[in-house]
């Protein structure tokens, strides 16, 4: 019988969650929700623009709402916002309801990458040492994922095939 668990992806910005989750759910033939995508849409403008206009505790309101209801959806591949797995009741919803996969990187590699990107709203203003301190903290939580994915020295497609193993194994064995 086919599973209906839904696949979370959490981990820092710049991981490569919608990506991945993108590639996955092609893969699985499920569903892809990337909620950050879904508060955009709702609102009609950016995340940046979001917490420039409304401040982050606004956001973090409506993305703990939107995260929250998009789990309720079955057979699906969803990525959260770098910040939502942070959320005790997003955490406690994400574990109960999916198998959710933590892409890990190198702190170098994520902090290369975020700062590449201006558009993120958490990481502007802050110099290597603060991200360095962010991932190191942000990870102590990522860590409270089903899996965690080493995702240092694998290619976009050995991410995706190891999570689909995790996931078929666990079906099999009929368990998480
Ligand atoms: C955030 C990460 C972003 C977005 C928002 C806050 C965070 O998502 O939800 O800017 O707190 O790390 P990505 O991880 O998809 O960049």
């Amino acid at each position: 019988m086919k599973s209906k668990k839904n696949l979370v992806l959490v981990g820092m910005m710049g991981s490569g969650k919608s990506t991945i989750g993108q590639l996955l759910s092609k893969k699985l033939g499920f569903k892809f929700y990337d909620v950050d995508k879904i508060i955009e849409n709702e609102q009609k403008i950016r995340i940046k623009e979001i917490f420039d206009q409304k401040g982050e505790s606004f956001f973090r309101i409506l993305e703990e709402k939107i995260t929250l209801n998009t789990l309720n959806y079955e057979s699906s591949v969803i990525s959260l916002g770098g910040g939502g797995f942070l959320n005790e009741n997003i955490r406690k919803k994400t574990l109960i309801k999916s198998m959710t996969f933590w892409l890990d990187w190198d702190s170098l590699t994520l902090i290369k990458r975020i700062k590449k990107n201006k558009k993120r709203p958490i990481s502007q203003g802050l110099n290597e040492k603060q991200l360095q301190s962010l991932i190191i903290e942000r990870s102590k939580t990522y860590s409270k994922a089903n899996h965690k994915i080493s995702c240092e020295k694998l290619s976009e497609l050995n991410i995706v095939k190891k999570i689909l193993n995790l996931y078929e194994n666990s079906k099999n064995n009929n368990k998480n």
